[in-house]
Formats: C-alpha cells, structure tokens, sequence
C-alpha cells in the first residue's frame, strides 16, 4: 500500500479518489483533519476496503511509526501542509510546526523505517514529497518561467517553511540515500478545493451575492493547473521520477487574477444567470493587497514532459467550466465548509482590507 498524508485537504483528497479510481493498491491516508481536512471529500470511497483513514499529525512520531510497522507502505506521498498564503500572514507559527518540524518528523520516521526494510524493499521504496512553484519567489513580467534549477527565494511565510521542508527532503536523500522524489506545482484548481483560494471564494461569494475581493489591482499572474493533472502528474513521478529529482509540474496557463474572475463570473452568468439579470462582474470589489503580495509565477514543466512524458490534460478553458459546475451541483458541500470556523477567517482576513 502507500501512505498519503494530508489526504482530506483540498489535492490529497483528489488525489485518493483518482487514485482508487485508476489502481488496485490500497491506500492509508494520515490526516490531522485541520479546518482545511474534509471527511466529506472521501465520502464515495469510505466503504472501500482499499482505503483506510487514520486521523492524527504527520509530527506525532510515535504515532507514524507505528503506522509504517503496521501497514508497511511502499511510499509516501506527503501532501499535509498548512497552505494558504494569507493565514501564513496572520499567523506563521502553525507553519512552521506542519510545514518544517512535521515534514522533518515524517522523514525522519521513513528513514528508520527504510532502514530496516530488506535490500529490494529499500530500491522500490518512494517518499515524494509535494510542494509549490512559490519557493521559487517572484517573477517579473519579462522573466523566463521556474526551472527547476532557479534559485530558491520564497516570499511569505507560507513559501518560506514549504522551501525549508524541501531542503530537508533534499537532505536526507544526500545523507541519509533516502529515495525521495520533490515535486514543485503551480496553482491548482477543481472540485473540492476550499473557498479560502480565489477560484472556489469567488464562486461561492458571487453566488451568495456577495463581494468578489479582488487584492490590489488583481494584475498578479498565476499559473493554473487543473487538479487531477496534478495528481496525475504525482503518480507518474511516483512511477518513473529519477531519485532525488525535483520536477516542476504546471498548466503553461499563466493568467492575471482579475482574467481569472471575470472568466468565472461569465460561466455564472450563463449558468446560473443573477436574478436581475446583470453580470456577476457587478460585484467585483478592488481590496486592500496581500502584504509582499509576489507578482508572477510561471512554471516551466518541460522536465516533467521531456523525461516522463507528463502533460496536461484539461485546457484552462474544459477545467474551470467543470470547476464552477461542481460547485453549482454541490451546494450541501460549499454549505457544510462555510459552517464554523469559516465565517470567523472570512471576517478576520477581509474586514481589514477596506
Ligand atoms: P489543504 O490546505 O487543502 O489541505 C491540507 C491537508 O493537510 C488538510 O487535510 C489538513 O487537515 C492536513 N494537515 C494539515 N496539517 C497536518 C498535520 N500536521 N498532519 C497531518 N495532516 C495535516 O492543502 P492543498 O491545497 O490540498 O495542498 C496540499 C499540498 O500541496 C500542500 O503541501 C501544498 O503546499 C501543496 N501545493 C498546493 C497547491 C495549491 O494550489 N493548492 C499548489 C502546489 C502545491
Ligand atoms: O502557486 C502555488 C500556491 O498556490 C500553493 O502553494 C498554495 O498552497 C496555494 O494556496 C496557492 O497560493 P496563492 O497565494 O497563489 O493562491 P490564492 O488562491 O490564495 O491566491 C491566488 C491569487 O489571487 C493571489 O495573487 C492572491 C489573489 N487573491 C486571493 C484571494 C484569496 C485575491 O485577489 N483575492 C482573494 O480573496
């Protein structure tokens, strides 16, 4: 089996269901169940006996290792991260402990778990660990896209403990020969993603009437990258990536924010037209900017197509029609995550940006 962590978030989540849905492998899914943890993402496979979920931290070493002597995965596939940016702002700690102290307590949970492993065991065993293009840091318009040989200059507090988990990743491959693989993806979007994000914020607002915020004069450039290309995209580094090999995974769809907006509110508008029959652009509403607010990303994944033949399937155009049509059909879900904990982030981060 492999052991996914961080599996109920927003990627891990996609990443199971696709995964039982194209494999026979079982997978163990770790997930501490955060506010950014779902249970409901994984509702269609609960019943599979193929999956198994065990909630608890990735920095509970005792609790990870008796796991990987139980179930003996063959991987690890680590997705557990606090991810988003402007939470990273207001409160770095919990960053720092996810997102450095609990990667560093996974490797080095897997290490001594290799290390006891048999001679064959050991060379088919894979710890990838799945990070972002914003190490990479800013970009300017004229730029040439990441690499994966551009130097590292992470930005926020976010990029900047996902940055320092890559270098212990990196680590413990040049120490310890752990068999580890990285991969660095740009923005993605889909179904099931939390409406802390633009995409799915501005779905979920625009419906309920709400303001679209958009930071600054939403000029920033992102690279969109449909989910489950990311995920198949992680499977095929799983497959065939080289140990110890970084590889930079994007969509080659770079667009300003404000493109990204004004395309969802035109799927609205067809989709589920406003009752007074103006566009939802009307609710477009300039805020105040994201502190250090990076200007570009672009991703240059020619690696990842030149060595294991990996290129996207959905075009921006396919992938953000069926995105804002899942959230249309899954209104119980988009209610069920805005309950709670959601309201009070949505008041803290957006009633200081006037
Ligand atoms: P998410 O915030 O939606 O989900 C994170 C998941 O990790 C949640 O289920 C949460 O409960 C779990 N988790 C958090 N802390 C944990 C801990 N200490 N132990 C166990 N589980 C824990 O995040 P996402 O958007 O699905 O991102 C997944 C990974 O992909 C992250 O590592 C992120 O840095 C990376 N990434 C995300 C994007 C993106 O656009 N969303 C792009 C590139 C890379
Ligand atoms: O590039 C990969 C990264 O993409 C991942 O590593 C992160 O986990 C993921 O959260 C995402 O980071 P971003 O900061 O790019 O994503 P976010 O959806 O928060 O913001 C996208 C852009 O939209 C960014 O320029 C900020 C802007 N934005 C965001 C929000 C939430 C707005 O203009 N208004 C908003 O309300």
């Amino acid at each position: 089996m492999i052991l996914v962590t961080g599996g109920a978030g927003f990627i891990g989540a996609n990443f199971v269901l696709d995964w039982l849905a194209t494999r026979d492998e079982p997978v163990l899914n770790l997930d501490k169940l955060t506010y950014a943890g779902n249970l409901e993402n994984l509702a269609s496979v609960q019943a599979d006996e193929r999956y198994v979920f065990v909630q608890g931290d990735i920095a509970d070493t005792p609790l990870v290792m008796q796991l990987l002597d139980q179930h003996k995965p063959r991987a690890i596939v680590n997705f557990a991260a606090e991810s988003h940016v402007d939470r990273s702002i207001l409160g770095p700690e919990d960053f720092i402990q996810t997102n450095i102290v609990g990667t560093f307590r996974l490797l080095d949970a897997a290490r001594k778990y290799w290390g006891g492993l048999s001679t064959n065991e050991q060379a088919a065993f894979r710890f990838l660990h799945v990070s972002t293009d914003e190490v990479y840091g800013s970009l300017s318009a004229s730029d040439p896209a990441f690499t994966e040989n551009h130097r590292y200059e992470p930005n926020s507090p976010y990029s900047a403990s996902k940055a320092a988990s890559d270098h212990l990743v990196r680590a413990y491959h040049h120490t310890y020969g752990l068999p580890v693989l990285t991969t660095n993806c740009s923005n993605n979007y889909g179904p099931h993603h939390f409406p802390e994000k633009l995409i799915p914020l501005m779905i979920v607002n625009a419906l309920a009437g709400k303001p679209l915020p958009v930071y600054g004069n939403g000029m920033q450039v992102r690279d969109w990258l449909y989910v489950r290309d990311h995920c198949s995209a992680i499977r095929r580094v799983l497959d065939g990536g080289r140990l110890g090999e970084v590889y930079n995974v994007g969509g080659w769809n770079e667009k300003p924010n404000i493109d990204i907006v004004h395309t969802v509110c035109a799927l609205l508008d067809e989709l589920r037209p406003r009752s007074d029959g103006k566009s939802y652009r009307e609710q477009v509403k300039f805020v105040a900017d994201r502190p250090g607010h990076d200007q570009r990303y672009a991703i240059d994944a020619s690696k990842m197509e030149r060595e294991l033949g990996w290129k996207p399937a959905e075009t921006f155009a396919t992938g953000i029609r069926k995105t804002v049509q899942w959230y249309l059909d899954n209104p119980g879900w988009v209610a069920n995550v805005q309950s709670g904990a959601y309201s009070k982030w949505v008041q803290t981060n957006y009633t200081s940006r006037p």
